[in-house]
């Protein structure tokens, strides 16, 4: 898709993810606990899904908490989750009015009983949405994400409803959270890291990568589109010349 932006003729990625990194980094810089850094971030993914929306993007998939990050301080989880609770509420309130449709990937069964069942509420109560898909990525790892998958296709030959020979490519992203989604065509980090810290390295395997500096509470439209601009300049090959 093809929008107007600025002056310019810009095609707007189908589906972008983010790595929201920063926070920390952020509220350091203020001298407060990390768990404001937090707080701040989590108001600029909801500004940034309606950003996105409103720029034509249909899949909006970010980097929330990760498989690792269980190592953090026990304080630190604690306040994480708590936002992620109240997130979710919030969700559940607002999410047909602006018509998301919201899914979460990752290994949800570690998550609390009270969030596993928000996130199922969630995801029922939006799934007729046809606006943007926002997907939330919760306990999320890209290897765990593959060994999940792995076992279930094992499961699957023993139980003899999948072939062996009929493992293929397709097959493996049918097993994969993602499921069903088209892979970014844009993944954004914040914060000046460069690296993927585990997140869908199966499904990013062709798309371009923007970082900048700018650290998570800070992002908002402008940086957005600055990326999709970026996004613009490229030439993707997908391996043809
Ligand atoms: C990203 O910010 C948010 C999560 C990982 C949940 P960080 O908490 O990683 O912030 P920095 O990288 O320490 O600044
Ligand atoms: C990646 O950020 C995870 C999320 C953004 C949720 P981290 O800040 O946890 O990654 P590392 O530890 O710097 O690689
Ligand atoms: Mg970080």
């Amino acid at each position: 898709m093809e929008r107007e932006i600025n002056g310019k003729i810009l095609t707007i990625p189908e589906h972008i993810a983010i790595i929201m990194d920063g926070n920390g980094r952020w509220a350091k810089k203020r001298l407060m606990p990390r768990s404001y850094g937090h707080v701040q971030g989590s108001k600029v993914v909801e500004k940034i899904i309606r950003s996105a929306g409103e720029l034509g993007v249909k899949y909006l998939t970010v980097y929330a908490f990760s498989t690792e990050n269980w190592k953090r301080p026990e304080e630190e989880v604690n306040t994480l989750m708590k936002l992620l609770n109240n997130y979710l509420e919030d969700c559940i309130k607002k999410c047909n009015k602006n018509n998301m449709r919201v899914k979460v990937i990752g290994e949800i069964h570690r998550l609390s009983p009270e969030l596993q069942k928000k996130i199922i509420e969630l995801e029922e109560a939006s799934k007729q949405n046809d606006g943007i898909q926002f997907t939330m990525a919760l306990n999320y790892g890209s290897r765990d994400e593959m060994v999940r998958a792995m076992r279930k296709m094992t499961s699957d030959v023993k139980a003899g409803t999948l072939k062996e020979e009929d493992i293929s490519e397709e097959t493996f992203e049918r097993y994969l959270d993602t499921a069903g989604m088209p892979d970014p065509d844009l993944m954004i980090r914040t914060s000046g890291e460069e690296r993927l810290s585990n997140f869908m390295m199966w499904q990013l395997a062709y798309t371009e990568f923007y970082f900048t500096d700018v650290l998570w509470p800070d992002f908002n439209k402008a940086e957005l589109i600055k990326a999709i601009e970026y996004f613009n300049g490229r030439d993707r090959r997908f391996g043809a010349v």
